[in-house]
């Protein structure tokens, strides 16, 4: 059997060409830092002041390479360390930062479990690790342990219904596969062919990883420490360790309300119950992204509509989005290939031309001649409704 470290010094993941970063920036969820402003620090954040971030089992580099990469553009200060077990991802990682020219990143090879001898920290990404470990709640507690008084987690683990068909491949590749990294690959493969199509993997059209090069496959079929945990599970481990969740950027997968005739039927259930119930009827769940905060500080720690706060679309882009609201009346969203729509009035789409990661709301309500009721009447639904699929988010880094 391969341990964690042999097998990401062997595959170091996600696979990454640092020659990549002269013509793209690889960006996504948890981390990049508007999305963190939202979730963690009410879309007011003061950028002016340094941001301490760790990326607790960095890998090769995705969520490191955003953050500074963002807020080196924005001219804010921050210093990260980048902190894995495995040397090779590591020197991906590093070259990653150098073709960009990124400064102030702090490159450690060691364990999560050690972290708050690296901090205290402002914020901690930590996607795709946790599920890893030999111990996960240590991981959790050792992470909550090295943050700062008001600091905050992004977060990434696995769930079990959406990867439904991995689990009885990873222990059948384990009792068969010893050896090399690369003997038990080519291996893995050959017996995958073999499987007949009606296999719950072969049908599950959500698993792509293994389709995206050896540390994808490895990564999703042969990992010797895999486990997922369910939104229950998920909630009850952050509490253990001191932590709440203070919001999720596919907080609409979490309500089971699209699936029920009758609303009613949720009658006596908590907001935990009730997610767990979507999880179960959805079916498609591979990650939980989440943001989380100590708990006792984790109210009021995402940001809601007000004056003066700045409005950003992911992806930045208004103008595509006002065109397709203007013809349809309706925003249209591909989530994954599920089909959704956002009912949008058109007296909103003059607003969206002046969402550009700079205007306050208080600005925009001003430049549209409208005063702030008559504003936030307007808006606020609006805001809302992205805010659940993780459109919209607030931010002043960009001030
Ligand atoms: C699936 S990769 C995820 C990499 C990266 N966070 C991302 O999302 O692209 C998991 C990474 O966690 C690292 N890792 C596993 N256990 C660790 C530990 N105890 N301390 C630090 N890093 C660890 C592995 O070496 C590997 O690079």
């Amino acid at each position: 059997m391969t341990s964690v470290q042999e097998q990401y010094d062997a595959f170091p993941y996600p696979e990454r060409d640092p020659e990549e970063e002269r013509t793209r920036l690889i960006t996504g969820s948890p981390s990049h830092p508007v999305e963190i402003d939202h979730f963690l620090f009410a879309g007011k954040r003061d950028w002016s002041q340094p941001f301490r971030a760790l990326v607790a089992g960095g890998g090769t580099g995705d969520a490191l390479i955003q953050m500074a990469q963002v807020l080196t553009t924005a001219r804010k200060p921050y210093e990260i360390t980048y902190l894995d077990l495995s040397a090779s991802a590591r020197e991906v990682a590093e070259a990653r930062a150098k073709v960009r020219g990124l400064k102030d990143i702090r490159f450690e090879t060691g364990s999560l479990m050690n972290a708050a001898q690296y901090g205290p920290f402002d914020y901690i990404d930590c996607c795709g690790v946790l599920h890893h470990l030999p111990h996960p709640q240590e991981g959790f507690n050792a992470l909550a342990g090295a943050l700062k008084p008001g600091g905050g987690i992004g977060l990434m683990v696995y769930a079990p219904y959406g990867r439904s068909g991995v689990y009885p491949l990873q222990e059948a590749f384990a009792t068969l596969l010893q050896g090399e990294p690369k003997d038990r690959l080519k291996a893995a493969r050959a017996i995958l062919d073999r499987l007949p199509e009606g296999h719950p993997f072969k049908r599950n059209e959500g698993l792509v990883d293994h389709e995206q090069g050896d540390a994808g496959f490895y990564d999703l079929l042969l990992h010797s420490q895999d486990r997922p945990y369910t939104i229950r599970e998920l909630h009850e481990t952050l509490g253990a360790a001191g932590l709440a969740v203070t919001g999720s950027p596919h907080a609409y997968a979490y309500d089971p309300k699209p699936y029920l005739p009758d609303a009613g039927l949720l009658y006596g259930l908590d907001d935990l119950a009730r997610m767990e119930v979507a999880e179960k009827l959805r079916g498609t769940i591979k990650t939980h992204v989440l943001y989380a905060a100590p708990s006792g500080q984790s109210e009021g720690r995402v940001a809601a509509p007000a004056p003066g706060l700045v409005p950003h679309f992911k992806g930045g882009n208004a103008a595509r989005m006002a065109q397709a609201i203007a013809r349809k009346g309706v925003l249209p969203l591909n989530l994954n290939g599920e089909k959704a729509e956002i009912p949008v009035s058109g007296a909103v789409v003059s607003l969206l031309r002046h969402v550009d990661g700079k205007t306050t709301l208080a600005e925009i309500a001003a430049a549209e001649r409208l005063d702030p009721v008559g504003f936030a009447a307007l808006w606020n639904g609006f805001s809302k409704d992205l805010a659940r699929y993780g459109l919209l988010y607030y931010s002043s880094i960009l001030r």
